[in-house]
């Protein structure tokens, strides 16, 4: 009998995507030929509720391992809204039940992030078959060690801050490269150390303004007069981490700003009278082509995820374990996520290596 296999990118995008769907794709062709057909929905859950949708076929999947982005497209449709009618009346849940039925699906794959789990929870739960692929930069899904799209952002963020040294140590400035991660600090903490960052800031460890002052006025004692802070675009001082979030914002939006970094900087320039600059690196860290080791992730992940169409293993994750692909269920992982623990080990490498973490 012959599988019909939906498949759908949701949430923000990363390297790696199209390397993933061609992974399942390929290894679904391999393993059962003529007896597979998958279905491409577009924009992520947002293509499953509108019932847009197409019959893929097999070349179109070839030449995208390399290229970034996502060829089904992608959307951010968030969970807390999934159950909620708005203006439209659209009932959404029963929307994707319905399309899930009109396309005739045996499964759903849904590659994405932390809110892509918990909608895919939610959709095992309402009793379809789903297999969903951990992506994201922030490397935050619970359960397994790494996800794709992380290594390519690491590099590109990795880049910003070697590129940023040269041109701190000319001017005698410190420089604050703002990465992305709005609650999970790994992307920061991993391209900080492989930058060879002074200072790392992430969201898991509020910082003070005096230690971050204290670590580049050492640094100019020992005659080196510039500074590289890695931050988090999460990353908050020890009375921000006091407050609700919903209160911080309306704080920041009061100085004008909506992360750390601008008033980091300010406040670097009065305490210290070291001149100071920010670089945003932004979405160049989800753009453009995977580096090797996620192109290798992605097919691995992709390839047990065929597998697993195959043998009809649903309500599962694709995760990495100490160096093995293996599985979660949806359920154990959906609305918890992975953040940097105090105690890390990167965090001791770091503290060891004499990088002040806030
Ligand atoms: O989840 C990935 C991520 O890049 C986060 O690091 C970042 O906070 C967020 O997405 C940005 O989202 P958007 O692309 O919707 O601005």
């Amino acid at each position: 009998m012959k599988k019909r296999v939906g498949i759908l990118t949701s949430g923000g995008d990363c390297p790696g995507l199209n390397a993933t769907l061609r992974g399942v794709a390929k290894a679904l062709y391999q393993r059962m030929g003529e007896n597979v057909e998958l279905i491409g929905i577009s924009n992520g859950y947002a293509g499953l509720i509108n019932g847009d949708w197409r019959v893929m076929e097999p070349h179109e999947f070839s030449g995208i391992l390399t290229v970034g982005g996502t060829i089904l497209g992608t959307k951010r449709t968030p969970f807390k809204l999934m159950r909620v009618v708005e203006e439209d009346q659209v009932d959404k849940v029963a929307a994707m039940k319905k399309n899930y039925q009109e396309m005739k699906l045996d499964c759903l794959l849904c590659l994405g992030g932390n809110g892509t789990h918990k909608t895919a929870n939610l959709l095992a739960e309402e009793g379809l078959n789903i297999i969903a692929l951990p992506k994201t930069i922030d490397n935050d899904i619970f359960g397994t060690d790494v996800t794709f799209g992380f290594h390519s952002a690491m590099e590109i963020a990795t880049e910003a801050i070697d590129r940023v040294h040269t041109t701190a140590g000319s001017h005698s400035r410190c420089m604050v490269v703002e990465l992305m991660g709005n609650k999970a600090g790994w992307l920061t903490l991993y391209a900080g150390i492989a930058g060879g960052a002074d200072i790392i800031l992430i969201p898991e460890l509020p910082y003070t303004i005096e230690n971050v002052c204290a670590a580049i006025e050492r640094r100019a004692a020992q005659g080196k007069h510039f500074s590289i802070l890695a931050v988090a675009e999460g990353a908050m001082d020890a009375k921000e981490a006091r407050m609700k979030r919903k209160e911080r914002m309306a704080k920041r939006a009061e100085q004008g700003y909506t992360t750390a970094t601008n008033r980091i900087a300010r406040q670097i320039e009065a305490l210290t009278g070291i001149e100071t600059r920010i670089c945003v690196p932004g979405h160049m860290q989800r753009g453009g082509s995977p580096c090797p080791y996620d192109r290798v992730l992605a097919t691995q992940f992709g390839s047990y995820a065929a597998k697993m169409v195959e043998d009809g293993n649903y309500g599962v994750t694709v995760a990495m374990k100490n160096n093995h692909v293996g599985e979660n269920r949806l359920k154990d992982v959906a609305g918890k996520s992975r953040l940097v623990p105090e105690g890390h080990g990167m965090l001791e490498v770091a503290r060891r290596m004499g990088i002040s973490v806030g």
